[in-house]
């Protein structure tokens, strides 16, 4: 089977591509990744010499590159291709179009004229909105209240279109928070344990009683292996966990796994537009589909924080920009 992942170089793409090298022998993966900020190939240096594994450089809007790699046939397409940051799409929210919309349809013509069976769009709780009571399931409305989340609805709906107007079978899975190793140390629990590391504060939003649920990465791999082996076309699955905590409560866990105390809590100006709550309904996936969690909030944190530990030297290339060479020196001359 040959499964074409998109984003492949950034936290979860890359996680997912171990998880399917891991667990399957029969499978032949492209990772077709542009390496913008978030794209690190040091994060599958381990796997690099695979047969079974491939990388391409390239730009899910970009129609020939697109072309190029869909066109000789590829039995999946896992899109984890996008900007993600919210803060970053406040500040600057034309990549989030580029990308999250024009690249969304870019793939979904592809799938269409290539006739690739199935093509699985990750996307996120946060085009539900703020939540303020009670859980967002598939049918909830699309309330999206920042340009990230309105980019990744965006994106959504072409999907939804694609289906009904050209029968192309996508899937549309929405998430919540994810953590686990090789994050970007931009997110809350990654920027925070790397802080926290180097005995710095950390920037609390507002008054840090924002809730968020939250999903370690290998639950949400197996989810998304699930829904693209069961799943039904056309439609969308949330995935969720039901652990649902305000982010000081997150805070005090970091804070007391690094041996820091709240004297390293710096209250910030709150971010503009912010989600007070996220609530998924994932009982589609649990019914339909027999999928549950398996590793516990705790036992999920304390392994993320003990792998941060012991990749300091990862965090210190990341956070110094170094391995945007990475390519140039691994690939290119190769
Ligand atoms: O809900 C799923 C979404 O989770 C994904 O679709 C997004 O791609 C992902 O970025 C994430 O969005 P959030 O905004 O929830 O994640 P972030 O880690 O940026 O923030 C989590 C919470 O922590 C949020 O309430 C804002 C707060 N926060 C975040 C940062 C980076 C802080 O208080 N201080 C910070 O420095």
């Amino acid at each position: 089977m040959k499964i074409l992942v998109t984003g492949g170089a950034g936290f979860m793409g890359s996680n997912m591509i171990h998880y399917l090298l891991k667990n399957y022998n029969d499978v032949e993966v492209i990772n077709f990744d542009f390496l913008t900020y978030a794209g690190n190939l040091e994060n599958l240096s381990d796997i690099q010499n695979d047969p079974r594994y491939r990388f391409i450089k390239g730009n899910i809007a970009d129609e020939k590159s697109v072309d190029d790699v869909v066109s000789k046939g590829i039995d999946l397409i896992i899109n984890y291709a996008a900007e993600t940051h919210v803060d970053r799409s406040i500040m600057e929210p034309r990549a989030f179009i580029d990308t999250n919309i024009y690249g969304v349809y870019t793939l979904l013509e592809a799938v269409k004229k290539y006739k690739v069976p199935r093509i699985i769009q990750i996307s996120t709780d946060e085009v539900y909105g703020a939540v303020m009571e009670g859980e967002s399931d598939e049918k909830s409305q699309f309330e999206p209240r920042s340009p990230y989340s309105a980019s990744k609805a965006a994106g959504d709906h072409l999907c939804h279109s694609y289906h009904v107007t050209f029968g192309v079978p996508v899937i549309m899975t929405h998430s919540v928070n994810f953590y686990g190793p090789f994050q970007f140390p931009e997110k809350l629990i990654p920027l925070f344990t790397c802080n926290l590391m180097d005995r710095k504060k950390v920037p609390v939003y507002g008054d840090g009683m924002q809730i968020r649920e939250w999903i370690f990465t290998e639950d949400h791999c197996r989810a998304i292996d699930l829904i693209s082996q069961k799943g039904n076309v056309g439609e969308a699955y949330n995935i969720g966990t039901g652990h649902r905590v305000p982010n000081l409560d997150v805070t005090r866990k970091l804070l007391e796994m690094t041996g820091c105390d709240d004297s390293h809590i710096e209250y910030v100006k709150d971010r503009v537009g912010h989600d007070r709550r996220y609530a998924l309904n994932s009982q589609k996936l649990r019914m339909e589909l027999g999928w549950e969690p398996q590793t516990s909030f705790d036992d999920g944190l304390a392994k993320t924080v003990e792998w941060y530990k012991t990749n300091q030297s990862w965090v210190n290339r990341c956070r110094s920009g170094e391995y945007a060479n990475y390519y140039e020196k691994q690939y290119i001359k190769r």
